[in-house]
């Protein structure tokens, strides 16, 4: 049997929004002008979770079951209600939740920006801007007013790709713009954002590690006798995967897809990462298509015979291996700050998570300098596009029974999982 390092965070995650409820934010606003609903989809956010009025229950389900680390992102809208206008009430909260985790010995982890913003936002100081900066960095400064002397982990930015692609490039989050190089000044100024985090955190807290949670897609071609379709995929992983771990060694935001997309541009960022989460959900198959706007499609199949989830996402093991080599590759520490799956089927998570624990074991024997691993998430909860159809929780949320909460077998086997390594 393998062993753990010590320390290793044994945790899950959420999302303000996704879990805490009772917010009116720019998603909020969104989802009412129907803008998911369009394709196809229907969620009703409904207060997700109702987190916000169950946090000492869903703690003390965490310390219950023996997870040691909880990794959570706190609202900006609830926060910075107005432009410069702080709600200390909100942060109250917020403080309490912490102590209560602390006081449970449960290693917060808290993260800034998880795809969402104040309803007043996109029109003052959308990303593309420089003002955008301005905002951000005065929200981070008040929750390290506050809190920064009782967390020791902090995400600047959640997915920030993924959430540039959906906002500026495909158009589903709001702004709901589509333009591509629109979204890579977004990317640039995402990263300067993340730089000027890192400062105010260290300035109220040096001992604190500051990372970004990076997504990594395990892709394919789906022929790869096909020199076109190898060529396409590794445009793609090229901008999906690498290109922000090149850009904190190079110091430099830089892409270069022949008549599709380039950017090149100085950033200074080398001294102002101490680790990086990787979120891994699935595979990944590209193919060519003809089309000129778009000359490729991506798509899943239950290839690995593992199936697929309620989300149709193929689950995929092996790639985590290969997400955690490639976030290795870049010297810092790791962690696994996102992966899971929808699913009705609790057998079927039990098996996924057996799965990827297996793949992580095998790593850290090989010593790769992973120090913790979070399930998303802990509770059942608001899935962006998907709404709660789609059932990632270890928890499980009775929306119709005043959201009362249940463990899931899949809770009691990472228990007894944990169990076996806890020192
Ligand atoms: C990730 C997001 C997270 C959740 C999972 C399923 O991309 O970071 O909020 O929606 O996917």
């Amino acid at each position: 049997m393998s062993e753990y390092p010590n320390n290793f965070l044994w945790g899950a995650a959420t999302s303000a929004f996704q879990s805490e409820g009772h917010v009116s934010n720019d998603m909020l606003e969104w989802e009412k002008k129907g803008h998911f609903r369009k394709n196809g989809k229907d969620p009703v956010y409904g207060n997700a979770a109702d987190h916000w009025h169950h946090w000492r229950e869903d703690f003390d389900l965490l310390a219950e079951y023996g997870l040691n680390a909880y990794r959570f992102s706190v609202e900006w809208a609830r926060i910075v209600p107005e432009p410069g206008k702080i709600d200390e009430k909100a942060l109250d909260q917020y403080k309490q939740m912490v102590d209560y985790l602390l006081k449970k010995n449960i290693t917060p982890m808290l993260t800034f920006h998880h795809f969402t913003h104040p309803s007043w936002f996109h029109e003052i100081s959308p990303w593309h801007t420089n003002e955008a900066l301005v905002q951000f960095t005065f929200f981070v400064d008040a929750v390290m007013q506050k809190l920064g002397k009782y967390v020791d982990f902090y995400i600047t930015l959640n997915e920030p790709l993924v959430w540039a692609l959906a906002a500026y490039g495909d158009g589903v989050f709001p702004p709901g713009k589509k333009d591509l190089n629109l979204m890579m000044q977004v990317v640039y100024n995402l990263l300067l954002a993340h730089k000027s985090s890192y400062s105010i955190v260290k300035k109220y807290n040096p001992k604190a590690r500051v990372g970004i949670a990076k997504n990594i897609i395990f892709f394919q071609a789906k022929n790869r006798m096909n020199p076109v379709s190898v060529l396409l995929k590794s445009f793609v992983e090229h901008f999906f995967n690498d290109m922000l771990f090149k850009a904190f060694v190079r110091n430099k935001l830089e892409i270069n897809l022949p008549f599709f997309l380039t950017f090149n541009r100085k950033i200074d960022l080398m001294e102002s990462i101490d680790f990086w989460g990787i979120n891994y959900y699935y595979r990944m198959f590209i193919r060519c298509k003809l089309d000129k706007h778009l000359p490729f499609e991506m798509f899943f199949e239950n290839k690995s015979g593992f199936g697929l989830s309620d989300m149709g996402w193929e689950i995929y093991p092996p790639g985590l291996t290969y997400a955690l080599k490639k976030a290795a590759a870049s010297g810092k520490e790791i962690y696994i700050t996102e992966n899971g799956i929808a699913t009705d089927n609790d057998n079927k998570r039990e098996k996924y998570l057996e799965l990827h624990l297996e793949q992580i074991q095998k790593v850290i024997n090989n010593g790769l300098n992973l120090k913790g691993y979070f399930y998303w998430s802990l509770l059942d909860n608001y899935e962006w596009i998907e709404g709660t159809n789609a059932r990632f929780g270890l928890i499980e949320v009775d929306y119709a029974q005043k959201f009362a909460r249940k463990a899931k077998p899949s809770l009691q086997f990472f228990s007894n999982y944990i169990k076996k390594f806890k020192k």
